[in-house]
């Protein structure tokens, strides 16, 4: 099946990629971006430089290409996107809307979105299911609210299969950019690389996270779910939900010596604050048989070794984000 991702170079993509090129599949990426050192070659990935904000740009690539879906990543994380909301709105929501207009006039069937915890805000419960009311306090939160009704629109009105995994803050083996949902990977990242870490939330912080393959897997799942099984276009996908400080315990005890503590950003623990604690995802349970294999334990098991790989040749290449 030939797949078009957007945004490739993005904290999803590249690992998407690779796990589209594992099971046989034919890719072309594209990103505002040239072509990341760490992709593989033009032999294997073409790589088309986009900018989504350009409806003939995306409609040509898209007429060019003829992809049987389109994988549509390219986004503005919800902290990097509070500093200029104005190009947030511009690349969240008009990406999407020449996204979905090329697949509706190119005849392309269809288009997976990844949406986010974001889309919630406060008053909620600690734990929230598929259909609560949405009142995101962040631009990126706003547009991937928006997001979803666009796509379950034009999955209404022009038949374009628009599939959505509402995804918990991601951890992978990558240096992040931009989400409220870095702390936790950072103190991965800076606990391999430096040995310390200043999280940027309190310690009793929770929100939902995921592994990335955890992550990878429900999008592909999803992607792949007979369209006659599902019985709604956007769904929660959870997977474990532990505290900063637990998060840093378990760094603590896979990284000797490693030292991290807490100095709480009013904007961004205000922006955690405003996200729930944990995802009912029933539903993608049920439609399509969702279920995560990684908790904290496994996941960090399996991510520390992988980070001291990546990271032996790449020291002191990239500070945490200031945004
Ligand atoms: N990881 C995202 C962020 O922090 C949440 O979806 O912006």
């Amino acid at each position: 099946m030939r797949t078009l991702v957007t945004g490739a170079g993005g904290q999803v993509g590249l690992d998407l990629i690779a796990a589209l090129m594992a099971q046989g599949h034919e890719v072309h990426a594209s990103d505002v971006r040239v072509r990341p050192d760490d992709a593989p070659d033009a032999r294997d990935l073409p790589w088309h430089m986009l900018d989504v904000c350009d409806p003939e740009a995306v409609r040509n690539l898209v007429a060019r290409v003829r992809p049987d879906r389109i994988f549509h990543l390219a986004a503005i994380l919800s902290a990097r996107g509070e500093s200029m909301p104005d190009v947030t709105y511009q690349v969240n929501q008009g990406g999407l809307y020449n996204v979905l207009e090329a697949a509706r006039l190119e005849g392309i069937t269809q288009v997976m979105f990844t949406s986010t915890i974001a889309v919630f805000g406060p008053g909620l419960p600690p734990s929230v299911a598929d259909d609560v009311p949405l009142q995101p306090t962040t631009m990126y939160g706003v547009t991937k609210a928006s997001g979803e009704m666009l796509g379950a629109y034009y999955s209404r009105r022009f038949g374009i299969d628009f599939r959505a995994v509402r995804y918990p803050g991601l951890i992978s083996a990558a240096v992040p950019g931009g989400g409220t949902s870095d702390y936790a990977l950072f103190m991965y990242v800076d606990g391999v690389r430096r040995g310390r870490y200043t999280a940027f939330c309190r310690p009793d912080t929770t929100i939902p996270l995921m592994y990335m393959p955890d992550g990878l897997r429900a999008l592909l799942e999803l992607s792949n779910a007979p369209r006659s099984a599902l019985t709604r276009c956007v769904y929660n996908v959870g997977a474990f939900s532990p505290t900063a400080a637990r998060i840093a315990d378990a760094v603590t005890a896979a990284i000797p010596d490693v030292k991290i503590d807490f100095d709480p950003d009013p904007i961004r623990q205000a922006i955690l604050d405003s996200w729930p604690d944990l995802l009912i995802d029933d539903a993608a349970r049920r439609d399509w048989n969702w279920r995560p294999e990684f908790d904290l334990e496994s996941m960090t098991n399996d991510l520390v070794p992988r980070l001291r790989a990546m990271l032996t040749d790449d020291n002191e290449t990239e500070q945490a984000p200031h945004v």
